[in-house]
């Protein structure tokens, strides 16, 4: 009998978790399950007594994002969902800036973050000290974050965005130029969306910034009938010889509502797998570049932060305060 770090397979643990099984069975083989079953089994039941709820970024591995996340999504989703949850315990089951994001939103709530390594090249890309250079450099010129950034960044700065939302973002703002952070090709792609004059840092996602536009054209030739749809933190060739632009989530509801017959999803490799497991008429090409960040999150770690309630994040309440009013005035946002 499989047993994963002192958690049998068993027979009942098999009935219970076979619901979840069958919807990963697209993606996952069957000699994989036993492995992540009870652990699945045994983190779903320790939620419940904890009151807590789970939030899944759309990079997570599938036993994760089909098997124990309450609420799935992208940066804006997840943000906007941290602020609506009444539970007591929030699990982020993403990056820190994610977890950090939540426990701005409900500062009177615990919120655990698996492995506080999660990091993100793009949030290590600037300090609180650059963005205050930045506003010395360029007086009166209003600063716009990227969510990707640490919490004492957005205590610095006027409003933040997502990449589900930056052009309204930048447009809400009704200026001829803004500062904006701290994605270099997120900049470039806005400024292709608006008439707003974007003035952009100098970071990078380390897996994003990997895609070539050569790549991209070498898959095309490999693959007919082939649908390509890329995050706004690749590379400008690559969102050239793309189909569609999108945050993950738009990705997720333009794979569902277009069903493509092929798909190549620019982006984090878990991605094609959850929504794979979702959509069995389409076809999954698939490059695979893992974040390594995302990829520190497991369920053992999950079941470890649910059962001893750490790791915690916490942010001192005057740096959370101005970087709250940053992460409001993004939800305040009318989507278009
Ligand atoms: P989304 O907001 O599109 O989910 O992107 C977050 C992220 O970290 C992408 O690398
Ligand atoms: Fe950061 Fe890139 Fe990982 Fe997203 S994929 S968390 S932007 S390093």
């Amino acid at each position: 009998m499989p047993d994963a770090g002192g958690h049998a397979y068993t027979p009942a643990i098999a009935e219970a978790t076979a619901p979840v099984y069958e919807r990963l069975k697209r993606v996952m083989p069957a000699v994989e399950w036993p492995f992540h079953a009870p652990l699945v089994h045994a983190i779903n039941r320790l939620k419940e007594q904890r009151n807590a709820v789970i939030l899944a970024h759309n990079y997570m591995a599938p036993e994760i994002f089909h098997g124990v996340a309450d609420i799935v999504g992208d940066s804006l989703a997840l943000a906007r969902r941290a602020a609506e949850t009444d539970a007591g315990v929030i699990v982020v089951a993403g990056v820190h800036f994610m977890a950090e994001t939540a426990k701005l939103m409900n500062p009177s709530r615990t919120v655990l973050i698996p492995d506080t390594g999660a990091g993100c090249s793009l949030a290590e890309s600037i300090t609180p000290q650059d963005v205050r250079d930045l506003r010395l450099r360029y007086p009166g010129v209003p600063v716009v974050a990227y969510v990707n950034t640490s919490a004492a960044v957005k205590a610095e700065v006027d409003i933040c965005c997502t990449s589900g939302n930056a052009v309204e973002v930048v447009e809400s703002l009704n200026v001829p130029r803004v500062l904006f952070l701290p994605d270099r090709f997120l900049a470039a792609y806005v400024a292709t969306q608006t008439k707003t004059e974007i003035i952009p840092w100098s970071g990078r996602c380390e897996v994003h910034e990997r895609f070539t536009g050569d790549e991209i054209r070498e898959f095309r030739g490999r693959f007919d009938e082939l649908t390509v749809i890329a995050h706004p933190e690749c590379p400008p060739d690559v969102l050239d010889a793309a189909d569609f632009v999108g945050s993950t989530a738009r990705m997720v509801d333009y794979v569902t509502a277009e069903r493509p017959r092929r798909v190549l999803m620019v982006t984090e490799c878990s991605m094609s797998d959850n929504v794979a497991a979702a959509v069995p008429d389409v076809e999954f090409v698939r490059p695979c570049n893992l974040c390594p960040h995302m990829k520190k999150i497991t369920l053992a770690n999950i079941l470890t932060a649910l059962e001893t309630l750490e790791p915690r994040v916490e942010i001192d309440p005057d740096l959370a305060a101005a970087a709250r009013r940053s992460v409001e005035r993004m939800l305040a946002v009318k989507p278009r």
